[in-house]
């Protein structure tokens, strides 16, 4: 079992291609933590999960929502945004994010840098950094069962 997948993405189109292959492994549900500074690229990679699972409406950045939720894809998305929560916050809202990590959802969730707590249940851990203009650097790692199918896969493609 690989739990970890690192890909260069020197290209938008790149990012594209992973969020594709990421699409592919994740029909079964996932839940997935982002973290990466602002401009990193966490909501470009979720707006091309949700065009890859042929999501209808457009797909925008919860930043001033928290939640944003798609109903209209293969299985439905929930994206997270949890930039503007101070550190007490995010130790509040783990237990009611527990309840998105179970079951055939995909959930999105974009934490503010300072908030890299381990999260307690099953999850896809995506961390992304800047590289220069275009290119980014998407590393996943896998904590529990499912999510080491997903790296498993993404490995393998
Ligand atoms: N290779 C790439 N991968 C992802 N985003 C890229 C890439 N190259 C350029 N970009 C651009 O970088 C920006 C990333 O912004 P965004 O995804 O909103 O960041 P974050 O959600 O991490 O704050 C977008 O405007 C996107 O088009
Ligand atoms: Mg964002």
């Amino acid at each position: 079992m690989k739990n970890k997948y690192e890909k260069i993405c020197k290209t938008l189109d790149d990012t594209k291609e992973l969020a594709y292959n990421f699409a592919k492994l994740a029909e079964k549900g996932c839940f997935v933590s982002l973290y990466g500074e602002i401009g990193a690229g966490k909501t470009a990679f979720v707006k091309l999960v949700a065009e890859a699972l042929d999501v209808k409406e457009r797909v925008t950045s919860p930043s001033f929502v928290i939640l944003n939720e798609y109903h209209t894809a293969r299985i439905p998305i929930y994206h997270f945004d949890l930039y503007r929560l101070e550190n007490e916050g995010v130790k509040t809202i783990v237990d009611e994010l527990r309840e998105y990590s179970e079951g055939k959802q995909l959930t999105f969730v974009e934490w503010a840098e300072f908030s890299q707590d381990e999260i307690p249940f099953n999850h896809l851990k995506v961390n992304v950094t800047y590289e220069d203009d275009d290119s980014r650097k998407y590393t996943f790692e896998a904590f529990g069962k499912s999510a080491e199918e997903i790296t498993e896969g993404l490995n393998n493609d």
